[in-house]
């Protein structure tokens, strides 16, 4: 990566993070108009934000500083970590791993078994090199798709089944495959 790439890659990380103190302001705390399907099968750490009408599903974790936005559904078996935004009416189906600091615009559908990814040369410990997904709203991303650390996908998106997004993703596109490539454009 070059050194500028390395620094717009910074600048959006500073920009998630601004993104997610704004979620944070708007959401409240509110648990009581929240349905966990099975409460003692999931985890929702104290501080987490759910906004109302959402749905969690069983042997869901969703980390303390993770900021989920009105009604969403997460499924079951998926692992929410810190500092993730999930905007409105977003849909995160059953075993979807999003990693930490990903940001997630509204009424987008995450297909089954879909992860994200921060760091590209899995450095351990390395919390500082992590570089989240970022996408946008209205995605549909279909099942078992892999998004590589640090891609940007646009609004309007739709990635087919099984894809692995090494690479931005502009707004309108059709992409698939491995690596994904854009087959259309509206
Ligand atoms: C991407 C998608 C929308 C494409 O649908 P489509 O435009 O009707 O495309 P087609 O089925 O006509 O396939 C066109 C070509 O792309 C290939 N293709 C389609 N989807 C593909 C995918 N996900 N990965 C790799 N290749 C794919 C087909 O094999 C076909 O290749 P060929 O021309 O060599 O035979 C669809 O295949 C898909 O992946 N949908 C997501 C489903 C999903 O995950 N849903 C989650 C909720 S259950």
């Amino acid at each position: 990566m070059t050194s500028e790439g390395y620094d717009s890659a910074m600048l959006r990380v500073l920009y998630q993070e601004q993104e997610r103190e704004l979620a944070m302001s708007k959401h409240s705390t509110k648990q009581e108009d929240i349905t966990v399907y099975n409460p003692a099968m999931t985890e929702i750490q104290p501080g987490a934000k759910i906004g109302s009408g959402s749905k969690i599903g069983s042997f869901t974790l969703i980390h303390s500083r993770a900021v989920i936005g009105k009604n969403c559904t997460i499924g079951s078996h998926c692992n929410i970590c810190d500092d993730v935004v999930l905007g409105d009416n977003v849909s995160i189906q059953t075993g979807c791993h999003i990693t930490r600091g990903v940001t997630i615009g509204e009424c987008t559908f995450v297909g089954p078994n879909v992860t994200t990814m921060n760091n590209k040369y899995i450095e351990h410990p390395a919390r500082e090199e992590e570089i989240p997904p970022k996408i946008g709203s209205r995605v549909r991303i279909g099942g078992g798709s892999c998004l590589l650390p640090g891609i940007v996908i646009g609004d309007d998106v739709l990635i087919g089944s099984g894809s692995v997004v090494t690479r931005d993703i502009s707004s309108g596109s059709t992409a698939y495959g491995n690596p994904a490539k854009c087959k259309s454009q509206s």
